[in-house]
């Protein structure tokens, strides 16, 4: 068994410094080459960890290195499949950012390969190691929330400031803007409640923001495989909000509502006089920034593990998962579209 995982990280913008922490935090994983069309971004990723990594301008020339075990694919999301198939290919292990694939032909492709190509793959929806997130799906699991009939998840998220909105706002290079950054929502309901999304319809639209090329706002419902509801909620880019991200979880014994719990066995939860009659979690609600609420590192941690050591994904979203959860976002985009419900799994060719 090998002792270091070695990792090159493919695309080295903003998401590619939490991978490259998470490699170092992790102890056992080592980067060995770092690849951006960009020069001067790779080279500015190793300068500020300190990585003594080789450059490569092109990612297939990354693919051939013998040395490397394992990718981190960091770059704009219409590349995420083409990269994929073609590290599959090159037998290497991949942690690929979100979302997996932008299409159910690229589904199809890149699931074909990892499994052709006996590599792992886990897709970067890393809030399932927030602690509070980690709480609501113990007590989900373990009953004491009753039977779950809604959730409902809202992403609000102002990135004119960040380096993504160069390209997320084409179509060309993000197919859709709600799969882009709502497909952590939809990967939460889904992991939450255990439960597949049989239907969806939606409303989309550009108000707030002209320029995006797919949707700026989006509300879409959701009906789970046992009845239960959800709903999704994306505002992006431009609203006038700071970063927030907020979950919600109704069962017939319990709610929990980001970090505050109430349970039908709490003397008064229903007396709106008695805010006492709740338990409150620590502030672990996700803010965009390292630590426990967004836990990049231990997601990167675990895949480590993952690559390394093999047996279960220990928590990580694994490809056909990731895949169930594009089918969930486009159906919301195909929904308002089509003006109509849509039903779930999607057609092949979608
Ligand atoms: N999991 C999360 O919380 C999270 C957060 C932010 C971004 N992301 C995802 O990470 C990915 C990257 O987002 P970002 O914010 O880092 O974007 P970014 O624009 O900061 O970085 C993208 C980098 O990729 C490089 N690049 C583009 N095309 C390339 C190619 N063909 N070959 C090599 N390099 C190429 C660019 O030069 C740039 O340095 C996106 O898919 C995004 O959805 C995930």
């Amino acid at each position: 068994m090998k002792d270091k995982l070695r990792v090159g990280i493919i695309g080295a913008g903003w998401i590619a410094n939490h991978h490259a922490e998470g490699y170092l935090k992790s102890g056992r994983a080592r980067v060995v080459a770092v690849c951006d069309q960009s020069e001067q971004q790779a080279l500015g990723l190793m300068e500020r960890h300190g990585l003594k990594s080789r450059y490569c301008a092109d990612y297939r020339s990354l693919l051939e290195q013998e040395d490397i075990d394992a990718v981190s694919i960091c770059v704009p999301n219409k590349f995420h499949s083409e990269l994929t198939v073609a590290a599959a290919r090159a037998g290497k292990h991949i942690l690929c950012e979100k979302p997996f694939v932008t299409s159910m032909k690229e589904a199809k492709q890149s699931l074909a390969a990892i499994q052709e190509f006996g590599v792992r793959c886990a897709v970067g929806f890393h809030r399932r190691f927030n602690p509070l997130y980690r709480e609501m799906k113990r007590r989900v699991d373990d009953g004491s929330l009753g039977d779950v009939f809604f959730c409902q998840c809202d992403y609000i998220h102002n990135q004119m400031h960040l380096p993504i909105i160069a390209w997320q706002l084409k179509k060309e290079f993000n197919p859709s803007l709600f799969h882009a950054g709502a497909s952590h929502c939809v990967d939460l309901l889904r992991w939450l409640t255990g439960e597949e999304i049989m239907e969806c319809t939606a409303f989309v639209s550009t108000k707030s923001c002209p320029a995006c090329e797919t949707e700026a706002e989006t509300v879409a419902l959701y009906r789970f495989a046992n009845g239960a509801l959800g709903k999704v909620m994306r505002i992006a880019p431009t609203p006038i909000a700071g970063f927030e991200f907020h979950l919600e979880v109704y069962g017939t014994k319990g709610t929990f509502r980001d970090r505050e719990l109430r349970l039908d066995s709490f003397p008064s939860y229903w007396e709106p006089r008695c805010r006492g009659e709740v338990v409150t979690y620590p502030d672990w609600v996700p803010n965009n920034s390292p630590g426990p609420t967004e836990p990049w590192d231990v997601e990167v941690g675990r895949f480590v593990e993952w690559a390394l050591d093999g047996g279960d994904a220990g928590g990580l979203c694994t490809a056909v998962e990731a895949v169930r959860v594009a089918e969930a976002c486009w159906a919301a985009v195909i929904s308002s579209r089509e003006k109509r419900v849509v039903s779930l799994p999607l057609a092949e060719n979608t």
